[in-house]
């Protein structure tokens, strides 16, 4: 099974969205595997948004992650990147569709509530950045069955 990383942002804690994000991966079937809180720094920052160097809003994302801590999250399941990366919705959330957690509770570019990763390739990268291996837990979920059928799992 994939893991992939969400970061909710400080914007989300701000408007008391954590438990709402949390619910919306919990219902689907995503299992929890590593969480905690974090204050973010510039450094660790120029790394996670590296490709985004050169863009003029580079500065002002980053203070933006910098507000308060961020809650960091390791969510597991069948296609794990892809489907969090889609009930987040698109990047824009004045453009992302309702019932994606984008659609339902930004209406911004940067303050869109979460970070999700985008690629298999990436989440590992991006998990191993916020997380040591003793962070994440690979517990059995006893309710699987009921998650998926025999031959998907
Ligand atoms: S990319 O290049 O495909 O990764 O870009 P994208 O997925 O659209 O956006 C990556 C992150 O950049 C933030 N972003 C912005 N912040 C401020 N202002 C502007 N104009 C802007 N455009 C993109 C966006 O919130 C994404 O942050 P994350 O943390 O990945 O959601």
């Amino acid at each position: 099974m994939e893991k992939t990383l969400v970061i909710i942002k400080p914007g989300s804690l701000q408007r008391g969205l954590v438990g709402e994000v949390l619910h919306r991966f919990e219902q689907k079937g995503l299992q929890l595997c590593g969480i905690k809180m974090m204050q973010l720094t510039d450094e660790i920052l120029n790394e996670h948004y590296a490709h985004l160097a050169e863009k003029s809003f580079f500065k002002r994302i980053k203070d933006s992650m910098m507000v308060t801590p961020v809650i960091v999250c390791c969510l597991k399941g069948i296609d794990a990147v892809k489907i969090v990366h889609e009930l987040a919705g698109k990047t824009n959330g004045r453009e992302a569709s309702v019932g994606t957690i984008r659609g339902d509770f930004s209406m911004s570019v940067q303050e869109n509530i979460i970070h999700t990763s985008d690629t298999v390739e990436n989440a590992k990268t991006e998990l191993a950045r916020f997380f040591i291996d003793s962070e994440i837990f690979d517990y059995k979920l006893s309710i699987l069955s009921f998650l998926y059928a025999n031959d998907e799992i």
